[in-house]
């Protein structure tokens, strides 16, 4: 018999903002359901719902034919849902097979945990899904995607006949992601009904059955994924044509000066690193995750140690004991992991935006309120930030609108920038939004920015960048200038050199 998970005019109101607005549509088993939409279009939103993380104001779900309703995570999961969400909710200290059992430990006839069987378990788990991974370690020793498939090996042992996943490929890397795929399939083959949320295109035409695109917290449509195309996606999520990305950008096409040249740069992650940007001119950075890219940027930025070679920067010699430095010379990073590194979750999105100044002066009491919203409002406009206003807290943003938030704060004329290093600056970006990022780089490496671009995504490496360095295990291992018309095979190749 076929199940099925069911929305029926689901709403729900955050103050300021309908979330979602009578969402209306049907998963079944069996089958890869993309749930798409741009930032903010209430998909995480309705995720949280699906796991009882969060009560709907209007509507009902119904599995099976029989409506349920969840007060919190643990009453979804006993009904057979698991939401598997970008941040992971293990516990690091404690084993992988502890983590897959949580709160249905075996035990023996004398009440113990029976260790034996716990493990044997749990291997039988790991060997279902085709992986090497030792069930007594501790899930925090685990790589991110490990890490991830011991959620989903979570979920298939609860017997989940629901899971749903939200931008899970986000922290992966290439290979991360064929494994996950490989999860993907083994859950469908299984029966089970499968969400999966994402802003890679490529991804959901891979791997989906069917297509649910959300836009401003309303369901849109509804279609086969064997019967459309990416063209017809994005206009249905975008609301317009967004033609060709890349041809249609208006770009700089004049260099200055050389801004930063670095010679046999190495640090205790990269070695013998160089190359010459100009005022002007955007350098991409590709190559496979762990590659060393972002180790690059983390040594120019005075992160990371200099062991030998040397840079300047602006005309001077660098010599950058810390970020503080790097950031009195002119030099910006928009950091990969927003999170991590960057955002003051619980502050207002104008907080976020003027903090680089704020530090600064904090000392001091000119600060200028009409200044800092003023700037607020430029981010929220120029990068499209969906919000009531400027006072909103970025914990209650999206995940892309958090993206954002970081994108406006070094991109600000408060900020005294040269040079601005982005890294990853569009991960969790909708489409539409990804082409104003690309317009907004080219714009500042016309107004005489140098722009260091890095990302796992080649085609929008070559889309964007006059120069591309490919780096390889610490080492550049290739360059190639847009006038040689690079391809994502030409530049893979060079990623896999030694
Ligand atoms: N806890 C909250 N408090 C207030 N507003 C919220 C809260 N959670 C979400 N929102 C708002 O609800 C809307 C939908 O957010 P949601 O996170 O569902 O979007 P999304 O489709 O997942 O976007 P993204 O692709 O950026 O992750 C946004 O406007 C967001 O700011
Ligand atoms: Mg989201």
């Amino acid at each position: 018999m076929e199940q099925y998970l069911e929305f029926s005019g689901i709403g729900k109101a955050f103050p300021g903002v309908r979330a979602l607005d009578d969402i209306s549509f049907r998963a079944s088993s069996g089958s890869v359901l993309a749930l798409i939409g741009e930032n903010g279009a209430g998909k995480s939103t309705l995720l949280k719902i699906m796991s009882g993380d969060l009560q709907p104001d209007q509507g009902k779900m119904i599995l099976n034919g029989e409506e349920v309703t969840f007060s919190s995570p643990l009453d979804a999961m006993k009904k057979g849902i698991s939401v598997i969400y970008q941040e992971r909710q293990l516990i690091p200290s404690l084993s992988v097979a502890e983590n897959i059992f949580p709160g249905a430990l075996p035990r023996n006839k004398f009440g113990l945990l029976d260790k034996k069987k716990l493990r044997e378990d749990t291997k039988k788990i790991i060997d279902r899904f085709g992986l090497s991974i030792n069930p007594d370690v501790p899930v925090g020793t685990l790589s991110v995607a490990h890490q991830q498939m011991v959620e989903i090996m979570k979920a298939y042992r609860r017997h989940s006949d629901v899971i749903a996943f939200d931008e899970p490929t986000a922290p992966l890397t290439d290979t991360e992601i064929d494994i996950l795929f490989r999860f993907i399939k083994t859950l469908k083959d299984d029966g089970k009904i499968v969400l999966y949320v994402s802003h890679r295109l490529a991804e959901i035409f891979q791997i989906t059955d069917e297509i649910v695109v959300m836009k401003d917290g309303k369901f849109v449509q509804t279609v086969r994924t064997a019967e459309t195309n990416e063209q017809e996606i994005v206009k249905a999520m975008v609301g317009r044509d967004i033609g060709d990305t890349y041809a249609s950008l208006s770009r700089n096409d004049k260099f200055g000066d050389v801004l930063l040249d670095v010679k046999n740069l190495s640090s205790p992650y990269v070695d013998n690193v160089s190359f010459q940007l100009h005022r002007g001119e955007i350098i991409g950075f590709a190559g496979l995750v762990g590659a060393g890219r972002s180790e690059v940027m983390r040594a120019i930025f005075g992160a990371d140690p200099v062991l030998a070679g040397e840079f300047s920067f602006d005309g001077q010699p660098a010599d950058f004991k810390s970020p503080k430095d790097a950031i009195d010379a002119g030099i910006a990073l928009c950091p990969e992991d927003r999170k991590e590194q960057g955002l003051l979750l619980f502050r207002s999105i104008k907080d976020n935006v003027s903090a680089p100044v704020v530090d600064k002066l904090s000392s001091s009491i000119f600060r200028n309120p009409k200044l800092e919203e003023e700037i607020a409002q430029s981010a929220i406009d120029k990068f499209s930030i969906k919000t009531p206003n400027s006072e909103k807290i970025c914990l209650e943003l999206s995940g892309g609108n958090q993206q954002k938030v970081i994108l406006g704060r070094w991109t600000s004329p408060l900020v005294d920038t040269k040079l601005l290093i982005l890294d990853e600056p569009t991960k969790g970006i909708d489409v539409g939004t990804k082409q104003e990022i690309y317009q907004m780089v080219c714009d500042l490496a016309k107004q005489g920015y140098g722009v260091i671009f890095i990302s796992s995504e080649l085609t929008e490496v070559i889309g964007v960048s006059d120069t591309i360095i490919v780096m390889h295990n610490g080492h550049v291992t290739g360059r190639t200038t847009r006038d040689e018309n690079p391809t994502e095979e030409s530049i893979l190749a060079m990623a896999m050199l030694d």
